[in-house]
């Protein structure tokens, strides 16, 4: 069996704020957001929901694809800041994208949520219960942020990004180098505990909080480990990868983790200074940028690669 990502596509909210704008709501500056995380602007929903979001990522990645809706068995959404909790926001999508054939469920993996989708699909495919598939990461969380905390506001954005995998029989290739890694007792140092029934006004918790040094510490070492750890099980080096794809968090860290594996940071895309970190919807909105800029040609090797709340980190390799 042979799995491909056969299309990508992204949407993002038509406001653009620029840190110009996040410095008239809270005591920050450009320079200092600029200087400490790469970010300039990000996109922030207004009138759009999460649903409308990924319902557009979703029929671009099919357009790009060339398949249609019909033909979709799998649709497995990534998001911790959607509007609604049931129904799940990716029996929305299936009924957006009219995919009456699909079975359709969310997962929260925090920042790490694209990853595990991939992998829950690849393994789907793999014992032979789907054959394509269609993740995405959406998120709004402009919904959980604590616009008057210049800690957190500054960081994050809105958008989606969908990709359709098709498993093809044929040929039996190796199994795709995947790894996935969790610390639950650390999860402390990035939270939102949204109590329900009571009023953000009764629940300060109910914002995003973090420990900055602590999750920057935490991907500085983790993500190159994990790099490390793919391209062992891929049998390659790291010289051999055109593109490692990682969580846009901060261009810091990502400098950092280049910094680490030794690889120049031409091989690491960023989109961070227009989106800022969309948690589950960075790496499939890079990913779509990428291709629809033309830079994947077929046969590359990417490793992709996410860190983030709960603790959770993980990647793979591809060849594209
Ligand atoms: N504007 C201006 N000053 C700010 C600020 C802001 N937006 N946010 C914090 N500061 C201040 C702090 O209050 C502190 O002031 P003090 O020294 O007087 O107490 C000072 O800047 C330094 O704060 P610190 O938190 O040490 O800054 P930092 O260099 O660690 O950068 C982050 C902060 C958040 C940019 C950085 O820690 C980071 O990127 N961490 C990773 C966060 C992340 O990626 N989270 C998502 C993971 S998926």
């Amino acid at each position: 069996m042979v799995v491909r990502i056969t299309g990508t596509g992204s949407c993002l909210p038509e406001k653009r704020m620029d840190n110009f704008e996040i410095a008239r709501m809270v005591d920050t500056t450009d320079e200092w957001i600029q200087s400490r995380t790469g970010i300039k602007a990000r996109h922030i929903a207004q009138e759009e929901t999460a649903v409308f979001l990924a319902v557009t990522a979703a029929n671009r990645a099919l357009e790009d694809a060339g398949i249609p809706a019909e033909e979709i068995d799998l649709i497995i959404v990534s998001t911790l800041s959607s509007e609604q909790m049931l129904p799940c926001t990716a029996c929305s999508v299936q009924e957006g994208i009219h995919a009456k054939n699909a079975a359709a469920f969310d997962l929260n993996a925090a920042c790490s949520g694209f990853i595990v989708a991939f992998q829950m699909a690849v393994g789907q495919m793999e014992a032979g219960l789907s054959k394509n598939a269609l993740i995405i990461g959406v998120e709004c969380l402009s919904n959980i942020l604590n616009w008057k905390d210049r800690g957190t506001c500054i960081l994050f954005g809105d958008g989606a990004g969908a990709a359709v995998i098709s498993a093809r029989s044929g040929e039996r290739k190796p199994e795709i180098p995947m790894v996935l890694h969790s610390d639950g007792s650390r999860g402390g140092v990035l939270t939102c505990r949204n109590l329900f029934g009571k009023s953000r006004e009764e629940n300060p918790d109910g914002y995003v909080a973090m420990d900055g040094r602590e999750i920057y510490k935490f991907a500085v070492r983790k993500v190159p480990e994990v790099v490390e750890e793919i391209l062992e099980k891929a049998g390659s080096s790291a010289q051999e990868i055109d593109y490692f794809l990682l969580h846009q968090a901060n261009r810091r860290i990502i400098q950092s983790i280049a910094k680490h594996i030794g690889q120049p940071e031409e091989k690491f895309p960023m989109n961070m200074m227009e989106n800022g970190n969309m948690s589950s919807a960075s790496i499939p909105v890079l990913l779509d940028e990428i291709n629809k800029e033309g830079k994947l040609k077929r046969g590359m090797k990417l490793v992709v690669a996410g860190f983030g709340a709960g603790l959770t980190w993980g990647g793979f390799y591809l060849e594209w």
